[in-house]
């Protein structure tokens, strides 16, 4: 079928009886399984705010907020109205020959929460930002050797796969980038499993809880020397 104006909300209610097949056929098969297995296979027509609805216009309060990424809701209207101006607009974007004025104002507005840091680094999702930690780190001491928390996720790059410490996600991927090293979470100081890490804090080894009850580390805990 042919959308020669490219009205996708129009393209969203055509094709939405389509979407498992679809994804079936061309992406997940498995998450499609996985999703009528429990019960999931909803099929949301709406999301505002923290609540998506189904066709029958049932409201589910959306707990899992896309792992974080929705964290002022979905179609926030003084997001959408920026978006629209922006569109609205004929803006110069990704000029390569030039720096962008609105990359700028967020670079400045960004940093005014962290005083204490002077450059922002742009990235696309969690494992690029994981991929460019790699990369700054290994430029700034010229050690090749990564050390990593046992059951930390960092994504599914190659190299944050190098220091994601889940077998169902390395399976079949090994082997990945050489000199990670995993290690227990807080517990750097435990040199002799780990003679290539130099211990900075002074050996606390409990974890804090910091009121959830996720683990935080407490402070710079490592340097690497491999
Ligand atoms: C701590 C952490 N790092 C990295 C990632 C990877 O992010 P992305 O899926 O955007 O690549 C995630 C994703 O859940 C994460 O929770």
């Amino acid at each position: 079928m042919l959308y020669p104006n490219l009205d996708v909300s129009e393209m969203f209610v055509d094709r939405q009886s389509q979407r498992s097949s679809m994804h079936a056929r061309h992406l997940n098969e498995q998450l499609v399984r996985v999703l009528k297995t429990i019960g999931y296979d909803v099929g949301f027509q709406k999301g505002q705010g923290q609540y998506l609805f189904d066709r029958d216009g049932a409201r589910y309060l959306d707990l899992l907020s896309g792992f974080g990424v929705f964290a002022i809701g979905r179609n926030h209207p003084a997001l959408r109205q920026a978006l629209k101006s922006v569109l609205d607009s004929d803006l110069p974007n990704l000029v390569q020959l030039d720096v962008s004025t609105l990359a700028g104002v967020l670079a400045e507005r960004l940093l005014e929460f962290v005083p204490y840091l002077d450059k922002v680094f742009f990235a696309n999702s969690g494992a690029e930002c994981v991929e460019a930690a790699i990369k700054f780190a290994r430029g700034a001491t010229g050690r090749p050797g990564i050390v990593y928390c046992a059951h930390g996720y960092h994504g599914l790059t190659y190299g944050a796969l190098s220091l994601t410490d889940d077998p169902n996600f390395r399976g079949g991927f090994e082997p990945l980038l050489p000199g990670c090293t995993s290690i227990p979470f807080n517990d750097a100081g435990r040199r002799s499993a780990l003679p290539q890490v130099r211990h900075l804090d002074g050996g606390r080894r409990n974890p804090d809880r910091n009121g959830s009850n996720r683990a935080v580390p407490r402070g710079r805990a490592l340097e690497c020397r491999a």
